[in-house]
């Protein structure tokens, strides 16, 4: 097949792969270039889909985009279970929001009353409460509050599922690395390549590295618990992600380095928060411990869109904490602008040449 493709993405991640699936339905024909598809961040990810839980102070524009690619969500999972015949995992039994200790809860409590001050839907629980949602959250927990729109989906599940939609749609992946992007002929070249995106571009992307654990409940029953359960415990802020086949993803640390090793220390700091929340996980299997390198921008917000001084060149990165929420709102961006040539107002805050000189990290 292909000779020119309409379209090449560089990265097979879920962004990159859902620009193929969204644009070879268009009837585009696109290559999509990755030696190791869905082996970046995503293979570490959580899945968390947090536009409330995960509105930070000062991150205005960003919590825009959460919500509205939140929103999505469901019509995107529902489509993809459709275009490839799999489940990818949809979760809507809501977060938890709870701190152990009296200093933990008052930070908890900070964050959400922001939150809460900007019309998100995060409701405080008395702890009898919070008790009756979630029985296995240790007595000690102080308190919290319910997000009821921060929903879950299975980045392992979700990988496989975009990849299959997107070759039933006609897009070829391609097991090559790309060097250069002058080696790539395409009418438009779209750069999804995570972390990789600041070398191929000069944007300032840079590796934030996450640890994060995988448990199992004993005898492969589900876990104790339904709720996505975001913690504060003694200073420490974690999650913990139950899935219906009893695995528990437990995560993650913030640390602006670029190597994926796994440290006991790492480990130490989210196994004792994990325990301390919820007793019962001392008694799962640890069965993985892996860190992965989220795509950190200055402004903690993604790249999307034309990469100036570069006619024909996309990209669509720097997603950071939020790449598997983010996911269904990129694409559709994405795609409008490569079919239309028109570039949504959503997209404004977030081009790349909203950064001057900033320098470049690899
Ligand atoms: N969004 C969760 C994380 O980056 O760890």
């Amino acid at each position: 097949m292909l000779t020119r493709p309409d379209v090449a993405i560089v990265g097979a991640g879920p962004v990159g792969l859902a620009i193929a699936w969204r644009c070879a339905s268009r009837g585009l024909r696109v290559t999509v270039h990755d030696p190791a598809p869905g082996s970046g961040a995503s293979h570490v990810a959580a899945g968390m889909l947090s536009p409330v839980a995960e509105a930070y102070f000062g991150e205005h524009a960003l919590t825009g985009l959460l919500a509205e690619s939140a929103t999505r969500w469901p019509r995107f999972a529902a489509d993809l279970a459709d275009a490839a015949g799999a489940d990818v995992g949809y979760r809507a039994d809501g977060t938890l929001v709870v701190g152990l200790t009296a200093d933990d809860l008052a930070e908890a409590r900070r964050l959400w009353s922001y939150q809460q001050g900007l019309g998100l839907p995060i409701t405080p629980l008395r702890p009898s409460e919070l008790r009756d949602r979630e029985p296995a959250l240790a007595p000690r927990v102080r308190g919290g509050a319910v997000a009821p729109g921060d929903h879950q989906v299975d980045p392992r599940r979700l990988v496989p599922a975009l990849r299959a939609a997107a070759e039933r749609a006609g897009a070829v992946l391609r097991p090559d690395r790309v060097g250069p992007l002058s080696e790539v002929d395409a009418g438009v070249t779209v750069v999804a390549a995570g972390c990789g995106a600041a070398a191929l571009t000069g944007l300032p992307v840079r590796p934030v590295k996450g640890q994060v654990l995988r448990l199992r409940a004993p005898g492969r029953g589900a876990p104790d618990f339904r709720h996505v359960i975001r913690g504060y415990a003694d200073g420490e802020s974690i999650y913990l992600v139950p899935r219906d086949g009893g695995e528990v993803v437990v995560g993650a640390t913030v640390e602006e380095r670029a190597d994926t090793e796994v440290t006991a220390g790492g480990v130490l700091r989210l196994l004792r928060a994990a325990v301390d929340l919820v007793p019962e996980l001392a008694e799962y299997d640890l069965v993985e411990a892996m860190a992965g390198l989220r795509p950190g921008t200055p402004d903690n917000a993604p790249i999307i869109g034309p990469l100036p001084g570069r006619p024909g060149v996309l990209v669509a990165t720097g997603h950071h904490r939020h790449g598997i929420v983010l996911t269904p709102v990129t694409a559709d961006l994405v795609t409008e602008l490569i079919v239309t040539g028109e570039p949504d107002p959503l997209l404004a805050p977030f081009t790349p040449d909203r950064f001057g000189k900033e320098p470049t990290w690899n």
